[in-house]
């Protein structure tokens, strides 16, 4: 049987978080994500844009829960709340720009406000992060332009593949 990819989905709001909005963002990337097949979403958290929040939140979910794969939603744009990007790097190991790169350069064929998700992708320890923005519309989109690699990289990763010419 296929090894399932631990996946935790966090989303950053202030208004979901403070029951004045519903999250759809969160509930939707554990919907695709299990749909890939090789990924199980044990989890969705809801929290506010806070940056301590943010770290620490991220902080257990790789060191004591050990996810494999943690995608964020929100708080990658240019308010001052808007902190993910920043939290995120603060408790990385090691940057993996190219799954960022990679999403605002095919999401600008959609629309030119990808340039407004400062959104970033890091590891910690054996864990990845990847930002992705907020809106139900651009994680579906972002989701579609990463997963063809994703498994593969989760792969590498956790050492299950170390193979790259295949
Ligand atoms: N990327 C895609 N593919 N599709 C989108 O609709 N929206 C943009 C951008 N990236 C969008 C996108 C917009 S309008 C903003 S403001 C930024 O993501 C940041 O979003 P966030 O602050 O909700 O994280």
């Amino acid at each position: 049987m296929q090894y399932k990819y631990k996946v935790a989905v966090v989303t950053m709001s202030d208004k979901g978080a403070a029951g004045q909005r519903t999250d759809q963002s969160g509930p939707l990337i554990k919907e695709i994500m299990e749909a890939t097949g090789y990924a199980l979403c044990m989890e969705t958290v809801l929290i506010p844009d806070d940056y301590e929040t943010i770290k620490a939140t991220l902080i257990e979910l790789c060191d004591q829960k050990k996810y494999d794969l943690i995608l964020t939603t929100g708080g990658t744009g240019l308010s001052e709340r808007d902190v993910t990007p920043e939290a995120t790097l603060a408790v990385a190991h090691r940057n993996v720009p190219g799954i960022s790169e990679y999403m605002r350069h095919k999401s600008f064929e959609i629309t030119p406000k990808a340039m407004l998700s400062r959104g970033v992708s890091a590891m910690r320890n054996k864990t990845l992060i990847i930002n992705l923005p907020g809106s139900p519309k651009a994680v579906r989109e972002n989701l579609e332009f990463i997963l063809p690699a994703l498994k593969h990289g989760l792969d590498i990763m956790t050492g299950r593949d170390g193979e790259c010419a295949r």
